[in-house]
């Protein structure tokens, strides 16, 4: 039976003086402390391998959170850094974990049994090592539960090695796999509009839609991450967690409840009817030196120091075989360096079965386009209907459509509420003991499956990535995957 669920009273963070607890963790803790949503008793216990004592963490975190977190965010600074301790660590050897332990210390709940939560954000070599010193330690009781930060594995099988080793010391209702677009307000609306809203539901299907196109662009490059992405590439940074995990949201059955094994059930259902994909179905790219938002950029190759056949972009149409989605392909493109940063789903419907107004005018079409609504994630949190229209006036030619956007923009709509970042709402949950924003093993292993088959069809037939200038998006091929099913990429 599973353990009944306690918040914790103390929040175990590896990797705390890198990028992600720094620009990330860091910041959403104090947001949430400022917000007065973190349990009043938390502890938060950092380690890393560099040594320091807890004031000179507590300062770190200072410096992190004036540069990461908005003023108006940052409540009572004092208060959020009291929270804080730390402890160096070298997760490789045994010898470190006892004091680590010590340093994490006992529940300070009244009742003596307050939950751990650890957040492992590590190189994913150190998974393994660190769950045996966890073990060794006693930190892995039944009220201890741990999250995962990716990269979890590059290929199903190095996957499913972390995961034996994670469910060595703990069972699956205690592993929190982290897929941050989870945690974005706007990714969760999507199942609030399907599922809230009577509307959409009847028509979602290859009976009334068309096609479904995802984007998720990012005008950066390599940044910091030289050897991690050169090893990785789009298709498993980007396209094997977060965009899978939005198409499963996208094309999921209703679940029967909220909660975590419903969720997650529909949508690993989902991500396994996916149709392994045909190779004339997938486009990969790398950018040259071009210009993005007007500056001048070099080419990845430059960035990297060497040459690499890395992909940094990736368009792909996908299939979800089943009832519901018959004929219906997914259009998915992501990539580094192309001309804005967005993340969007677009839904287009079919046309009207008989237009009334196609004979109007001399041998014109009216001007009547499908629907299409638009879902927009990031920059802007939006959600667009577009509906057609009667163009006011007295045309002699007869009735002239446009398309009209009904138009809800998050902001406007809910006024006072300011953005969050997504590791609020997760941290929030490993903190509560709420899976329903995780991955579950089985969905992150057909994610791999479906990944896997693709770059196994690269490595036999030797596929490289074609050019595309920065500041495009993507080479013309990716254009043409989608042109000659007489599709065009929304922009
Ligand atoms: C990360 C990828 O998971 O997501 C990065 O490793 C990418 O390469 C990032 O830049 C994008 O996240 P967001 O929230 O900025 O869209």
């Amino acid at each position: 039976m599973a353990a009944p669920v306690i918040s914790a009273d103390r929040l175990l963070l590896f990797g705390a003086t890198g990028d992600l607890a720094r620009r990330m963790l860091l910041p959403s803790l104090c947001a949430l402390d400022a917000d007065g949503l973190l349990p009043e008793n938390l502890r938060i216990i950092g380690t890393a391998r560099s040594e320091m004592d807890d004031g000179e963490f507590r300062n770190m975190a200072r410096e992190a959170l004036e540069k990461f977190l908005p003023a108006e965010r940052r409540g009572s600074m004092a208060h959020f850094l009291n929270r804080l301790h730390y402890q160096g660590l070298d997760a490789t050897t045994l010898e470190g974990y006892k004091a680590l332990a010590e340093k994490v210390g006992p529940s300070n709940s009244e009742d003596g049994d307050g939950g751990l939560a650890i957040f492992l954000s590590t190189a994913p070599s150190l998974f393994g090592p660190t769950i045996a010193g966890l073990e060794h330690a006693g930190l892995t009781g039944e009220h201890v539960r741990i999250g995962l930060e990716k990269p979890l594995g590059t290929d199903l099988e190095s996957s499913c090695a972390i995961n034996d080793a994670v469910a060595e010391a703990f069972s699956e209702d205690r592993i929190f796999r982290i897929d941050h677009y989870l945690g974005k307000e706007t990714v969760q609306n999507l199942l609030a509009l399907r599922f809230a809203n009577i509307l959409f539901e009847p028509i979602w299907n290859s009976n009334y839609i068309d096609h479904v196109q995802i984007t998720v662009g990012e005008t950066v490059g390599l940044e910091s991450r030289v050897a991690y992405y050169d090893d990785s590439g789009a298709m498993r940074d980007m396209v094997q967690n977060h965009m899978l995990q939005l198409l499963a949201l996208v094309a999921m059955e209703p679940p029967t409840s909220f909660d975590a094994t419903a969720v997650r059930d529909e949508k690993v259902k989902a991500l396994r009817a996916l149709r392994a994909v045909a190779p004339g179905e997938v486009v990969t790219g790398q950018y040259r030196a071009g210009a993005v938002d007007g500056e001048a950029v070099p080419g990845y190759d430059d960035e990297l120091g060497k040459d690499s056949d890395t992909e940094t972009f990736v368009a792909i149409k996908a299939h979800v075989d089943n009832w519901r989605w018959k004929g219906v392909p997914f259009y998915m493109r992501t990539g580094k360096r192309l001309p804005e940063r967005v993340t969007e789903i677009v839904v287009k419907f079919r046309c009207v079965p008989h237009s009334i107004f196609e004979s109007a005018g001399a041998g014109s079409s009216a001007g009547l386009q499908p629907n299409s609504l638009v879902i927009g994630i990031q920059p802007e949190e939006n959600i667009t209907l577009s509906l057609m229209a009667k163009v006011p006036g007295l045309g002699v030619d007869g009735v002239r459509l446009r398309e009209v956007p009904l138009e809800i923009t998050m902001p406007d709509a809910f006024v006072g509420q300011h953005r969050r970042i997504a590791y609020e709402r997760l941290l929030l949950d490993l903190i509560n003991a709420d899976q329903t924003l995780f991955v579950r093993r089985d969905e992150v292993e057909a994610q791999w499956q479906w990944i896997d088959a693709i770059r196994r069809v690269w490595e036999a037939n030797d596929i490289k990535p074609k050019t595309y200038s920065a500041g495009t998006w993507g080479p013309s091929a990716a254009i043409a995957l989608a042109e000659r099913d007489g599709v065009t990429w929304y922009e």
